[in-house]
């Protein structure tokens, strides 16, 4: 156990997860949960960043989302589940780190100048928000974690984490590991209109989505436009649908590529075998989260435990990061 690497990673409380959040986030930190020490955090603080006024499903949300991520396979045995602002270590390292980076570094941050542009802030930026990353940095650094399983778009936060260790480690006293990106190796997941599968933008497919639901969105997908009668052969590469065979019935994958450009596979077809491989694929997943919905007790000893164990290490590192900076004590 204490030979294995650690890792720890995030997720906003959005509620119940879908199926971009699954293929992006959570398969992957279920697989490495044997491989790695394990730590989960739900950044419901980061979640403030941009919706400070909007905090009454917060607590919901959590619950939702980690009945999601338990009932999808994370074991609690395996990794420690917690909740950001149950852990206030993070407020405290999030203080000390934003001493040591400069104004124009987190501004010229890609990831903030998207998410500016994207929600059309201009001007109305929180001191909150443009410290996002260095709150993140804290949640990693806190565990002092070798690897961040995220994706291609958190890099720039990791690389700003890796700079705020090494900024850290020269002026006190080596306490972090610099971590390393671990890129989730899935695809992107398109909603059925081809944008990236979001709650914000309402194209999403739930994976606790009945059978009915999931049918209901496949098939308003987006296709090739140019395929309209099923002998036209197809262009698989730009068809939604196709991206959802690649990523949730992996075996069928290159018969439905081939079939499609051959002009030999209808889309009406194609997409009821999309929407049952997805519905197959989480059946079980359905069973056990709507077990959990009646365990809501288990979910919350599972948080309380979790948040204990990240506790620990919080405080263990945080008086290290006091000593390194000869901050007060009244102990020695
Ligand atoms: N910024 C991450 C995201 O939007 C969430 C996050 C917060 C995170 N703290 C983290 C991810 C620490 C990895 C590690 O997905
Ligand atoms: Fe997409 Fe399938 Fe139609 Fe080809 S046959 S365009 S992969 S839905």
């Amino acid at each position: 156990m204490g030979e294995k690497k650690r890792i720890l990673s995030g997720m906003q409380p959005t509620g119940r997860l879908h199926l971009g959040n699954y293929a992006g986030a959570l398969s992957n930190w279920i697989h490495l949960q044997h491989e790695y020490e394990s730590f989960h955090c739900v950044v419901d603080w980061h979640s403030l960043t941009i919706a400070y006024d909007q905090t009454e499903r917060i607590n919901q949300d959590t619950v939702e989302m980690v009945s999601d991520w338990i009932a999808a396979g994370l074991d609690p045995a395996n990794a420690t589940i917690f909740v950001q602002s149950l852990v206030r270590e993070h407020a405290e390292l999030h203080l000390l780190l934003s001493m040591l980076i400069g104004l124009g570094r987190l501004e010229r941050n890609p990831a903030f100048k998207e998410r500016v542009k994207d929600l059309n802030l201009r001007g109305e930026v929180s001191y909150g928000h443009l410290g996002y990353p260095v709150l993140q940095a804290a949640d990693i650094l806190m565990y002092r974690a070798h690897a961040v399983p995220v994706g291609e778009d958190q890099s720039p936060h990791i690389e700003l984490t890796r700079e705020l260790a090494r900024k850290f480690n020269t002026t006190y006293e080596p306490i972090f590991p610099e971590p390393e990106t671990l890129l989730t190796p899935s695809a992107r997941i398109p909603g059925p209109d081809g944008k990236k599968m979001s709650k914000s933008l309402g194209n999403y497919i739930l994976m606790s989505d009945p059978p009915d639901r999931v049918e209901e969105v496949v098939m308003k997908a987006i296709t090739d436009p140019k395929k309209i009668h099923m002998g036209d052969p197809g262009r698989p590469e730009i068809c939604n649908v196709y991206a959802w065979h690649c990523a949730f019935n992996e075996e069928m994958e290159p018969t439905v590529a081939r079939q499609c450009r051959q002009g030999v596979r209808g889309c009406v077809e194609c997409k009821q075998e999309a929407a049952a491989s997805i519905s197959d694929r989480f059946a079980q997943f359905r069973e056990e989260r709507s077990r959990l919905e009646d365990a809501r007790d288990y979910v919350m000893k599972t948080i309380r435990e979790g948040t204990e164990r990240a506790r620990g290490v919080a405080e263990t590192t945080m008086k290290r990061v006091r000593k390194a900076m000869s901050l007060f004590s009244l102990e020695d």
